[in-house]
């Protein structure tokens, strides 16, 4: 009697177990309450494109507590392509051996114990676009295995996909990582070939708007196949997307180029104040081991940094733009607004306004800057000046390839 119990509660143990797994219906959503302001963090690729070891990305995480980019909210460290090394004869992926011989666990423990995330790469497709092994028919192991290391953010490239449409391959990723338990932001990169910001809000926490950016002010590089873009131009590319960003779903103009070496101090500037305008991801791509003064002055500008990380998670919008003077808004908590004016061409320009005959709505927000029934405060967000309020007319010279961006704080 007590055997025939024990084989019956076995089975039925089974058929819970059977029941269970059967019952699972797949979750095609991303996990809510990630990325509600733009991811901050910091990327290999622009600076180190295939030279990745464990050693690089821990003393990345050192320099990102000790440069101070941490306190300015910087908190990813992304590793790009190429970490990887083969799959076992069960299918389990593993770092390259020698460049990684830690292990991949090790390294999120390191990160996390300095207070920071740890991203990692991956492809929709069979492989990589550097030639590594892609997550192709591997999506449910790989994200199992990525949640048992520890991994937090996840950019899953759009290379070698043959056969595959983007939306359905990103909702398998997607569940994959639902199934694996850990919440993990999903960075969506086949460069807005398939228009992802129409689908992708559901899918993922950001997605690339473009190809990739070139490490120039304002280029087209032709790789022959395929071109990459300067800041400028990648900005263009930005028109009417913005009705498509919210808190937890961004459009991404790709990393930053700040402190690579290409850019001037004020092209840097204008680059970096961009991309708070547009709520852009903010991913820095140099090596914040060794950055000038200048660097570590626009990465960790805390008055810009707010523009991008505010709450109401509303992106910017070009609201004039002539002879390359363009002014930019973007509406803030609170009332407030940031205005910039910045200056494309290679030559000086000045901008005056009567704030009272500025009125502008912005019909997506529902949003109104109106400088004839408020009044506002003026804050240079580069200078740090305050520079009086909106009762009087403005005046500001804005140099070649730089911006000037004012933030006007509403006085109630
Ligand atoms: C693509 C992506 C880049 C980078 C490389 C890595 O080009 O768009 O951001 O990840 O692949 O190979």
């Amino acid at each position: 009697m007590k055997k025939l119990l024990t084989l019956f509660s076995l089975l039925s143990l089974t058929c819970f177990a059977f029941g269970q797994g059967n019952n699972y219906v797949q979750n095609y959503t991303k996990y809510e309450g990630l990325a509600l302001t733009p991811p901050m963090g910091w990327n290999s690729w622009n600076k180190f494109a295939c030279n990745v070891d464990e050693n690089l990305i821990k003393s990345i995480a050192d320099a990102m507590v000790s440069s101070g980019m941490k306190d300015a909210g910087y908190t990813y460290i992304n590793i790009d392509d190429c970490w990887h090394g083969d799959r076992d004869s069960l299918g389990f992926i593993h770092p390259d051996p020698k460049r990684f011989p830690s292990g991949m666990k090790a390294l999120a423990d390191y990160i996390h114990s300095k207070g920071l995330k740890i991203g990692i790469y991956s492809d929709a497709g069979s492989q990589t676009c550097g030639g590594r092994p892609g997550s192709r028919g591997y999506e449910f192991q790989d994200a199992m295995t990525y949640a048992a290391w520890g991994i937090d953010y996840l950019k899953y490239d759009w290379c070698n996909t043959e056969g595959l449409k983007a939306e359905g391959a990103y909702k398998t990723i997607t569940a994959a990582l639902r199934r694996a338990g850990r919440p993990i932001v999903l960075s969506i990169c086949e460069w807005g070939n398939d228009k992802p910001w129409e689908w992708g809000k559901t899918v993922g926490h950001l997605w690339r708007t473009t190809g990739d950016i070139y490490n120039c002010f304002d280029c087209i590089e032709d790789h022959g196949t395929w071109k990459s873009f300067g800041t400028m131009q990648i900005l263009d590319m930005q028109d009417g997307l913005r009705k498509y960003a919210g808190p937890g779903h961004w459009n991404d103009p790709d990393m930053l180029e700040v402190g690579n070496g290409k850019l001037t101090p004020r092209e840097d500037r204008a680059h970096f104040t961009m991309w708070a305008m547009l709520a852009a991801p903010l991913i820095a791509g140099n090596d914040i081991r060794n950055m000038d003064k200048e660097t570590v002055e626009v990465l960790t500008n805390k008055d810009i940094i707010a523009i991008n990380q505010d709450s109401l998670g509303i992106q910017g919008f070009k609201h004039t733009s002539v002879d390359s003077l363009q002014t930019w808004l973007k509406p803030l908590k609170g009332g407030d607004w940031a205005i910039c004016f910045l200056n494309r061409s290679k030559s000086e320009k000045v901008v005056s306004l009567d704030w009272k005959k500025v009125i502008i709505q912005d019909s997506l927000s529902g949003k109104e800057l109106n400088g004839q029934t408020s009044t506002y405060t003026l804050k240079n967000l580069w200078t740090k000046k305050k520079t009086g309020t909106t009762k009087k007319p403005f005046s500001t010279k804005v140099p070649a390839r730089d911006v000037v961006v004012l933030r006007l704080e509403l006085i109630k």
